[in-house]
């Protein structure tokens, strides 16, 4: 059994008499102390994989292993302490919480978990100074940039020190710089703090820094990849990831213009987000020209 290890994992989403099957028969094995990035996709199950491995949602069939126990039939209340204390979750959507500020933010699990007020006092100003936020403790996360707000996020996800973090896309709205020093910090969090962390990411680059690759399409795994494997396969899952991510950030850019023009979101959003999408998009299409396709 590994550390980490999904087997044949089915889950059904039921919309009225719609039945979606976001993962058809998806196994996956992680060891302890290793990086995984998962490809695939959008609507190929890499978010609905992460919240079963979360604890946040039930398989329909099949069995999860996490940190060596098995979670499949675990109740309510045991799901509850997987998300305490095993299973640190950075969401795609980060869910912070807008009222409360940065520190308010990273403490709550901690309360959760009644951890004593000095304790936490320690801790949450320890995590926010390691990720580099010490001077921005009382603001709120609509006063953060986004790399800001996705840092206070990893806090909170470290905030009781579990031994696995999961992150759905951590780079995905930010621009690359910003994107990059994530990244970097995710490789401490791995190898300094020794957590092991499973992340979702759009970007071949940062895939191939981690240990294995995980591709999954239409909730299946297709491929598992090394980035030391060789070059020719190096190259095509590139290419196929490139082109995956052009596909969505043009869908991206069209969905952004329609929720501005239907003032959905004011200027600044649209416009911050907007040079984002359009600067990964030119991206894109250079390196696909670059590669002669
Ligand atoms: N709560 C839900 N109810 C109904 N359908 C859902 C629900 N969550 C996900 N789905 C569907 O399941 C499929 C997989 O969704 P999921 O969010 O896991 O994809 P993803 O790979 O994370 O995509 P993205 O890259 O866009 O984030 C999609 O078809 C989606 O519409
Ligand atoms: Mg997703």
């Amino acid at each position: 059994m590994s550390y980490i290890e999904t087997i044949d994992l089915v889950k059904v989403f039921k919309l009225g008499n719609v039945e979606v099957q976001a993962l058809r028969g998806l196994s996956m094995q992680v060891e302890e102390g290793e990086m995984i990035a998962v490809i695939g996709p959008s609507g190929s199950g890499k978010t609905t994989l992460l919240n079963i491995i979360g604890g946040l949602t039930r398989a329909t069939a099949g069995q999860t292993f996490i940190a060596g126990k098995e979670i499949t039939n675990f109740s309510n209340a045991q799901l509850g302490m997987l998300r305490q204390r095993v299973v640190g979750h950075i969401f795609q959507t980060l869910n912070l919480i807008p009222t409360l500020t940065a520190y308010e933010n990273v403490e709550l699990p901690m309360l959760a978990i009644k951890m004593p007020a000095s304790q936490r006092k320690k801790r949450v100003t320890e995590l926010l100074t390691t990720v580099g936020l010490e001077f921005r403790m009382n603001h709120k996360p609509d006063e953060l940039s986004g790399g800001e707000k996705q840092r206070v996020a990893i806090a909170s996800a470290l905030a009781n020190d579990p031994p696995i973090l999961i992150c759905d896309e951590p780079t995905g709205d930010l621009d690359q710089e910003t994107g990059a020093k994530i990244v970097q910090f995710l490789h401490r969090v791995n190898k300094e703090m020794g957590k092991t962390v499973i992340m979702v990411t759009h970007d071949p680059a940062i895939a191939r820094q981690t240990d294995r690759i995980y591709r999954i399409m239409d909730g299946k795994i297709i491929s598992v990849q090394k980035p030391s494997d060789s070059e020719e396969a190096n190259a095509a899952l590139k290419v196929q990831m490139y082109r995956d991510r052009l596909a969505e950030t043009e869908l991206e850019i069209a969905d952004l213009e329609n929720a501005y023009k239907e003032q959905r979101i004011n200027a600044a959003t649209f416009g911050e987000r907007w040079h984002n999408l359009t600067e990964t998009k030119q991206f894109l299409e250079r390196e696909l020209h670059r590669m002669g396709l």
